[in-house]
This record gives C-alpha cells, sequence and structure tokens, in this order.
C-alpha cells in the first residue's frame, strides 16, 4: 500500500472531506482516534503518510484549531494545514483554513452542540447531491445551513491566491537548505518537506530544473546518517514513476553513490531508504537497469542479502529482483504481438541489453533467494515463491541439486494444508493460503 498524498488535487471530494470534518469536529470535539479513523476510511486513501514502506503502522492525527507538532511516521487527514516551523524545524498541524471557517460559522449560526450520526450522513448525502449541477433543491435540513457549493468555491479559488505555490514553497526551501548558516536539524525537516512535495509529478520536475536534484544527490555524500537517510528519501519518491527525473537523476550520478552507500558500512535504517531510492531509480528504466548491472550491483546486493541476518532487508531485495525480472517479461510477451508501436520496439530493444537472469545466476541467487524460504513470515515465503518461480528457466538445475529445497517445499506445503483444512480461520486468509499452495505446487513441479 502506498497512499500519495494529494496537497492540491481533488478540490471537490476534499471540500466534502471539510465539512465532514467540520460536523464531526464541531460534535466530537473531544473524541479522538475513532472520528479520525472514520474520515481515513469515508475519503478512501486521502490520507498522507510520511513515510514510504512500512505501511500499516502509521498513526493518523486529529488536527484541531491549535498547532501541534507532528512525529515522523505520523499522518493528517486531507485538507489539514500542515506547515513547517522553521525555528523548532518541526512539522506541525492544525485544522485546515476551510474547516475552521465552518468550525466557526457552526458556533455562530446555531446553538446545537451535537450532531447525530444519522443527522451527518444525511448532511454528506446532501451535499454530495449539491455537487451534481442539476440538483439545486436547498430543503430545510442540516445541510441548508452550509453557504452554496458556487460561493463555497468561489471562495477556495480566492484562497488558492493567498496561498504559496509549490515552486515557491520549494524555491524558499533550496535557497534556506543551500544556506551555509542553516543547521541539521534544519536541513533534515526541509528534506522531508521536499519529500512530501515531490509525490506530484510536476514538482519533482520543477525540482529539478532548480537545481534541488542535484543538491539531494549531492547530500547523500554528507558525513551525516540522518542526511543521508532523509536525502536518499526524497530522491526515492522524486524518480518514482517520474521517467524525466529517472534520467535526471542518472545524469547527475545518483546510481553509483547509491550503490556505494550500499556497499559501504552504514546503519540498517540507512540502507533500507537507499534501498528504496535504487528501486524507484531502475523500476521501468531499462537503462538504468543495465547500468546497475554492469556497475555490480547484483553483487552489492548479494553481500547485502548475506549480511542481513534480521530480514529486514532481505525481503525488500528480492522484491525489487523479482518486479525486475516481471517486468522484463511483461514488456517481452507484449512483444509478441505484431503491429507494434515502434517505441515499444525501442523499449524491447532496450531491455534485451539487461542480462537480468543470466547476471542472477552469475551471483548466486539460485541458492540465496530459496533461503527466504525459512522465514516464518508468510509475505517472506511469499516473495520467495514467486522470484524462484521467475527464475526457474535459469536456476532449475541448481534448485534440483538444491540438499533441503524438496524437503522444505513438502513441509512448507503440509503446513498450509493442515492451515486451510483447520476451521479456524477466515475466507480470506484462507484464499491467500491456498494461493501460496498454488505457488508451492508449481515451484514443486518444475523440481521433478
Ligand atoms: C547553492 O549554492 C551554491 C554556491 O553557494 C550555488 O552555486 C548553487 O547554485 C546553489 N544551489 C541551489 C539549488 O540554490
Ligand atoms: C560522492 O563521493 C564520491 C567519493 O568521494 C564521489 O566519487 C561522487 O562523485 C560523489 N557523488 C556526488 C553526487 O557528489
Amino acid at each position: 500500500m502506498q497512499l500519495t498524498p494529494s496537497r492540491s488535487a481533488a478540490p471537490l471530494s476534499s471540500l466534502a472531506l471539510f465539512l465532514l470534518l467540520c460536523c464531526h469536529m464541531t460534535s466530537t470535539l473531544s473524541q479522538k482516534s475513532d472520528s479520525a479513523l472514520a474520515v481515513v476510511e469515508n475519503t478512501e486513501g486521502e490520507v498522507e503518510v510520511m513515510d514510504e514502506g512500512d505501511e500499516g503502522d502509521f498513526e493518523v492525527v486529529q488536527p484541531t484549531e491549535e498547532w501541534q507538532t507532528l512525529k515522523p511516521g505520523q499522518a493528517v487527514p486531507a485538507g489539514s494545514h500542515v506547515r513547517l516551523n522553521l525555528q523548532t524545524g518541526q512539522r506541525e498541524v492544525r485544522l485546515g483554513e476551510e474547516q475552521l471557517k465552518y468550525l466557526d460559522q457552526e458556533h455562530r449560526e446555531t446553538e446545537e452542540t451535537s450532531i447525530s450520526p444519522e443527522e451527518l450522513k444525511r448532511v454528506m448525502k446532501k451535499i454530495k447531491e449539491d455537487m451534481k449541477p442539476e440538483s439545486a433543491e436547498h430543503q430545510d435540513s442540516v445541510a441548508s445551513r452550509f453557504r452554496p457549493m458556487e460561493e463555497l468555491k468561489r471562495e477556495m479559488a480566492e484562497l488558492d491566491l493567498l496561498v504559496q505555490t509549490d515552486d515557491q514553497i520549494m524555491r524558499r526551501l533550496l535557497e534556506q537548505f543551500n544556506s551555509s548558516s542553516s543547521t541539521t536539524e534544519q536541513r533534515l525537516s526541509i528534506l522531508l518537506e521536499l519529500e512530501y512535495l515531490v509525490h506530484q509529478v510536476d514538482n519533482a520536475q520543477n525540482l529539478c530544473s532548480m537545481g534541488g536534484l542535484q543538491l539531494v544527490v549531492e547530500t547523500l555524500n554528507s558525513s551525516d546518517f540522518r542526511l543521508q537517510q532523509s536525502s536518499a528519501f526524497v530522491l526515492g519518491s522524486a524518480v518514482s514513476s517520474n521517467p524525466e527525473v529517472q534520467v535526471k537523476a542518472m545524469e547527475g550520478g545518483a546510481l553509483q553513490t547509491l550503490l556505494t552507500m550500499l556497499a559501504t558500512d552504514q546503519p540498517l535504517w540507512v540502507k533500507k531508504k537507499v534501498l528504496f531510492a535504487v528501486a524507484s531509480l531502475l523500476r521501468n528504466f531499462p537503462f538504468a537497469q543495465r547500468h546497475f548491472l554492469s556497475r555490480g550491483g547484483l553483487q552489492v546486493l548479494s553481500e547485502l542479502f548475506r549480511g542481513d541476518r534480521g530480514g529486514v532487508l532481505r525481503t525488500r531485495i528480492v522484491t525489487m529482483l523479482y518486479d525486475m525480472i516481471s517486468e522484463k517479461e511483461l514488456i517481452s510477451q507484449a512483444g509478441l504481438d505484431p503491429g507494434l508501436h515502434a517505441s515499444h520496439q525501442e523499449l524491447l530493444r532496450q531491455y534485451s541489453l539487461v542480462s537480468l537472469r543470466e547476471g542472477l545466476l552469475e551471483e548466486g541467487w539460485c541458492s540465496l533467494i530459496p533461503e527466504l524460504l525459512d522465514s516464518p513470515e508468510h509475505d517472506f515465503r511469499e516473495k520467495a515463491l514467486r522470484a524462484m518461480l521467475a527464475l526457474a528457466p535459469v536456476c532449475v538445475d541448481q534448485y534440483r541439486s538444491h540438499s533441503s529445497l524438496k524437503v522444505s517445499l513438502l513441509l512448507l506445503r503440509e503446513q498450509y494444508q493442515d492451515m486451510i483444512q483447520s476451521q479456524m480461520i477466515l475466507g480470506e486468509e484462507n484464499e491467500y493460503f491456498e494461493e501460496m499452495m498454488d505457488l508451492i505446487n508449481a515451484l514443486h513441479f518444475k523440481l521433478r
């Protein structure tokens, strides 16, 4: 799960959220986590997550009228106002302007102090109807206490003019980052702010043209681990699904620097983010993949894999390799289609230069990946099984001569069979275990 922050997008749906939040806030000012979670559900992913990867363990902060400091890993509902306090270097959040405005209005216009959930639902339904241009009937309901949609939109447009554009913000941040008087703490929070901004394709591209990407790449070489980690995070987010920025990062020498970081002594938490940056840089980018291979990337990863006893990096590495294998496979399969576009032919040619499977075979991955099967985590095993199947065309001889692989597979199969047959687990889990069985059987079949 990777939720993408949406700062300036989707005004209409955010609007619904403002209103919902406002009702919620007036009625349940003192309740916290419950209502925050409800908001998250209702808006389907409109939550801003400030960390990549560790899905599921972020905490949603419910903003109030007062500024409160955000801790790393905390998320806020869309529409909240987040700012960087340059004195303290902390990120802070409070209710967004619209939310505050309506909170005020509610206080002024009505003596009512609570709105029942039923009423709230009715309001939400009404708001949705209001959004359809043809429906203009205004009943004497709770919804009529809100101002008409058109007026609201006009005010929001005016507000937009007052708010600094992302470009202005980035320029200011970069200036401050580059200033010799900035402290490490300030630089760290600036990087966090940039990381947030570059999720938007345009912002990441503008960062390049402002010279900011190069600044970020240079910061990878900093002597401070925290700066290394944060700059890798910004870089990874900036190149994600953004071909133009991927090219710029390659030109700026990012790949070589990242590989050096992976190959040298660094704390695990730094390497985690560096790996994220490498994976994002290589994704759907055969040119970078080819350079990754020719610069010994697979060897660097295999040493990392061998040294990672805890398993935190192992799964990420195998997932990344699996993604690369299947990416190439998908392109080649589509390549069998006659009447193909010329650009696809070129893509096909570029992928043909990426000798991924051969490289994996050479660097000993045929025997490394099966080690993940011993993990107690279903997820790790699944990644291992999928990668092993994808590598079967080059690895099958080594699988067959592996001393314990067959036994491991049989034991796993037994274990999943037992779990499926037991009455304890629920439908969804059962499906997952059946999928695992299919993977195990498919692999077992290849070993015969
Ligand atoms: C950072 O500062 C240096 C010199 O002080 C300057 O050459 C460079 O353009 C600045 N970079 C950015 C992105 O502002
Ligand atoms: C980082 O440092 C290494 C070694 O000092 C150097 O080769 C590399 O070019 C530097 N990378 C960047 C982006 O400055």
